[in-house]
């Protein structure tokens, strides 16, 4: 009746209020007050000031001036969906973890796909890494798969994080550009930290401007653990398959996409999901034992390194679903916390250096990005399985424990949560021993042999795409010596590659000479890295 509002709202000047009209359901205020007037502020007189007391508008302007959190220190621009998981067959031989036993049983996941270094509003087929976050609600707890669509990683040690991000942020002088690579920083820190290189191979070629999240691979990157009912240990490595494969764009593609639709990616995954066309991924490991980990010529514990599918197959556990966009992006997609550390019964870590440091920074990141210790009480993070303890109090604690105990041990309180020394998650007894020191494993000193294993495995497509990539993200760096330390990088990884760049950078015979730290293996070629060899 809004017709009957404006004219009941005649102000006294003869000019209608605006009223948004309707009385069902009642607009309220946060205290469940039903508000008369939510469009004209309460003022002495139709001309006149403000009344302080105007609790409406001060409480309806105050939560719009708090709306905002902080946006996630990397991997700011994201997207999310809801959907599922179903083993294929029991997968009890390799690991405990009660989702991966029962074909029948599915676990719900909720999936957060992203890009590393841009904004939250920056644009969607940028050259970078996309993040591959899974969070499957088991009956055990949350088991969170936090990874990336590239299988390696530019460093071998999480205390270089904030060294390596802070390069490919703006500069903090012009805050811009605002897309990766394409600043001094980057090449600079980069050609200076040789372990980048493999890195460097991935980011440069087509798997990082991807067609769409659909067609993306994901992978844990880091060699966990997978324990059975025995206690029997494998080393495993995760992989997501994506059904449609992994298709992706040319640059020019990426670069017009960029200006016509900086939201291609989203709107993608949305209107599949919305069309119930459900983007799948089958769920994938590679297993070996520690013993064949030490024959292998490179460490597994070193995150730039993949284990070649030649070496160890992979082997299909089960599939994942998305099929359920979000209800609300914020509440979902923003507010969702996930974390390498959330693991179950069944799966625990290795002592790569990288996965160990991120153990510890993402609770830490979100306490301050979610503002308060009970960021699990929200739902898009409650465990879908029974959850207690003696955790209290708090910003924002929404929970209201009862009784008066809240410590351990206790006799109080016969009902009060139990530890479960037979069902809870026990830490893998891996015997360790040595000297407390800062150094960088020799395992980890050959930075190139996998990168020249991955140029050789490209189609010529590809190698072209690389050369292409190189030359146009390196040539944004004004740094002549940067640029000729860089050169040097690729000499050690292929003359070819070298080649084509320095001379697309008019820089032929300027790569600084560089010594590699070990020696250069020449690894067959991997037919599995190329994105197009089967096409
Ligand atoms: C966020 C993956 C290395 C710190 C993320 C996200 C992904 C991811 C997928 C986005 C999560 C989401 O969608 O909310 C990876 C992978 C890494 C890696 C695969 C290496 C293999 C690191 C390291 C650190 C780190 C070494 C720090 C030591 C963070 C932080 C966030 C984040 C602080 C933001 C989390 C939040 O605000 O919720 N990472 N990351 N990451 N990562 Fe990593």
């Amino acid at each position: 009746n809004l017709m009957a509002n404006d004219q009941s709202k005649q102000g006294m000047g003869g000019e209608p209020h605006q009223v948004s009209g309707g009385d069902d359901p009642r607009l309220t205020t946060n205290q469940g007050l039903v508000v008369s007037d939510d469009q004209n502020t309460l003022t002495v007189g139709p001309r006149g000031p403000q009344a302080l007391e105007d609790f409406v508008m001060r409480e309806k302007i105050t939560h719009f001036d708090h709306e905002r959190i902080p946006e996630r220190v990397v991997h700011a621009r994201g997207y999310g969906a809801h959907g599922y998981f179903e083993p294929y067959e029991s997968a009890a031989d390799l690991t405990k973890a009660a989702f991966l036993q029962d074909p029948k049983q599915r676990t719900p996941v909720f999936v957060r796909f992203s890009t590393v270094a841009g904004r939250a509003g920056s644009f969607d087929t940028a050259r970078d890494v996309r993040g591959f976050a899974v969070k499957f609600y088991t009956s055990e707890g949350n088991y969170d798969l936090v990874g990336n669509n590239i299988p390696v990683f530019f460093i071998q040690d999480a205390i270089k994080f904030p060294d390596l991000i802070h390069s490919v942020k703006p500069a903090p002088d012009r805050d811009f550009p605002q897309a990766q690579s394409a600043h001094d920083t980057f090449w600079d820190f980069v050609s200076l930290s040789p372990e980048s290189t493999h890195m460097l191979m991935w980011i440069m070629s087509d798997r990082a401007i991807p067609r769409s999240f659909r067609m993306m691979d994901g992978f844990g990157v880091h060699t966990f653990r997978m324990i059975n009912a025995k206690g029997e240990a494998k080393f495993v490595k995760f992989h997501w398959r994506p059904k449609l494969g992994a298709l992706s764009l040319v640059w020019d593609e990426a670069v017009t996409i960029n200006g016509a639709d900086p939201d291609f990616h989203r709107r993608d995954l949305w209107n599949s999901i919305q069309a119930g066309d459900f983007p799948e991924w089958d769920f994938c490991v590679q297993e070996f034992t520690e013993e064949e980990a030490e024959g292998f010529d490179f460490d597994v514990l070193d995150p730039t390194k993949i284990v070649p599918e030649e070496i160890v197959p992979l082997r299909r556990l089960g599939r994942m679903v998305l099929d359920r966009t979000v209800d609300n992006f914020f509440a979902e997609t923003e507010q969702v916390a996930f974390c390498p550390s959330h693991v179950v019964p069944g799966i625990d870590f290795s002592n790569d250096p990288l996965l160990q440091g991120r153990l510890f920074s993402y609770l830490d990141t979100q306490l301050s990005r979610l503002g308060s210790p009970n960021f699990h009480q929200i739902p898009i993070n409650q465990p879908k399985c029974p959850m207690q303890n003696f955790q209290r109090d708090g910003h924002m604690q929404m929970d209201v424990p009862t009784g008066r105990v809240a410590n351990e041990p206790n006799s109080l309180d016969e009902g009060s949560p139990r530890e479960d020394p037979e069902r809870g998650f026990t830490s893998y007894p891996a015997e360790e021993s040595g000297q407390k020191l800062r150094v960088r494993p020799e395992s980890f000193a050959d930075h190139y042999s996998q990168a020249r294993q991955f140029y050789k495995s490209m189609t010529d497509p590809e190698k072209r795409h690389i050369a292409g990539g190189f030359a146009f993200e390196l040539g944004k760096c004004k740094e002549l010596k940067v640029r000729k330390r860089m050169l040097g990088r690729l000499q050690l990884v292929h003359e070819e590659l070298h080649d084509a760049v320095a001379k697309k950078l008019g820089m032929e015979g300027e790569a600084e000479k560089l010594e590699p730290a070990a020696p250069v293996l020449d690894p067959d070629p991997s037919p599995a890295l190329s994105q197009y060899a089967g096409f």
